[in-house]
């Protein structure tokens, strides 16, 4: 275990009347590590990074620690390949799995990190009973939905990430075709974290006015397919992995909303019990975030066109749900 500077520790004792959040994250590789520093440089609590690696997570807990005298983040990282030192955790999130490699089918992908999801929650619960749970491993709904059935958690509890990179990634390409700053474009990508996703044009505006006032439905609908394959988009270049900086941006977002009880309506994938629809199944959908966790599932109306669409999404989701179930005992 490598724990921050003495100067951190000083930090921390000064501090000590405070209660400060402690967020856990699984998984050291790129999502992870880049998560653990956006975490620590948004001062939004103690950070445990924990990996199978021995050496990985205590590497990188020391170089962002080594960081902190001239970055100046309040907070401590401790790097792990130990559960016990993630106990009393707020917020875990879990990075932990594999991305698809050359010959391996999703359903070899579905069974790796299906396994890695149910080991991991085995072992943070019961060292966390409180924690919010926040999954990124890939196939995101279905992990997310594994994750939640596994641990007997109410679903308020147990979240995942993926629309708000999607719809990220849907205001940046809008920002660059239009020239305006993203920060001015609002959006929200609904649906699963695939090629079926939906991003929901009749909210999408540039500071107030409606996309469709701006940019013509031809041009729309290719952003809109860029945003689809936005992670292919992302691999085809780095060749040997994923995205991860806005993964990461994205999934700190969300902690960020629970931990400082925001209540941001943020698009994430929640369990839905007949939301827009659908019944037992986790689906992107806006949800209010706050220190409840998932608060509520925000029902919007949305054109039949996006409903359709959220359907064929959801119907997508739950085919590979139904090849997961009956692979682990749940
Ligand atoms: P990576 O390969 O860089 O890192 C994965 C890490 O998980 C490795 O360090 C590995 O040692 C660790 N790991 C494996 N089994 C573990 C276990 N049982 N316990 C603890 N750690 C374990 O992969 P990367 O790029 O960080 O991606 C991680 C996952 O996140 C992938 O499944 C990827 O598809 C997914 N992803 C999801 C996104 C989303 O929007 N939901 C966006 C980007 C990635
Ligand atoms: C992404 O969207 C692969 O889920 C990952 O970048």
């Amino acid at each position: 275990m490598v724990v921050a500077s003495p100067s951190l520790q000083t930090a921390v004792i000064n501090k000590a009347a405070i209660s400060i959040p402690k967020i856990t994250v699984i998984g050291a590789g790129n999502v992870g590590a880049s998560l653990a520093r956006c975490l620590l440089s948004q001062n939004l609590g103690h950070v445990v990074l924990l990996d199978i690696i021995e050496g990985r997570p205590q590497g990188l807990a020391l170089d962002m620690a080594e960081a902190q005298p001239l970055e100046g983040y309040s907070y401590n990282i401790t790097g792990t390949n130990n559960y016990q030192d993630t106990a009393g955790s707020q917020v875990i999130v879990i990075t932990a799995g594999l991305p698809r490699k050359p010959g391996m089918s999703r359903d070899d992908l579905l069974k790796v990190n299906g396994s890695i999801i149910l080991d991991v929650m085995a072992k943070a619960l019961p060292h966390s009973p409180n924690a919010y749970f926040i999954l990124v491993t890939n196939p995101l709904d279905v992990m997310t939905y594994l994750a939640w059935r596994s641990s007997g958690l109410p679903h308020s509890r147990v979240l995942g990430q993926a629309g708000v990179l999607d719809s990220a990634r849907f205001r940046t390409f809008i920002a660059q075709a239009l020239k305006v700053p993203p920060q001015d474009v609002a959006t929200m990508v609904l649906g699963g974290h695939g090629d079926l996703m939906v991003p929901l044009i009749s909210y999408t505006t540039v500071n107030g006015i409606p996309l469709t006032e701006l940019l013509p439905a031809a041009e729309i609908e290719q952003l809109v397919e860029r945003t689809r394959q936005g992670g292919a988009e992302i691999v085809n270049y780095l060749k040997t992995g994923g995205a991860f900086y806005a993964p990461a941006a994205a999934t700190a977002s969300m902690v960020a909303a629970i931990l400082q009880n925001q209540s941001s309506i943020l698009p994430v994938s929640a369990y839905l019990d007949g939301q827009y629809g659908l019944k037992d199944i986790y689906l992107g959908v806006p949800c209010r975030l706050n220190s409840k966790g998932v608060a509520s599932v925000v029902e919007l109306s949305i054109t039949a066109n996006e409903q359709q669409g959220l359907q064929t999404s959801a119907d997508s989701v739950r085919k590979t749900l139904d090849k997961a179930l009956p692979m682990f005992s749940v």
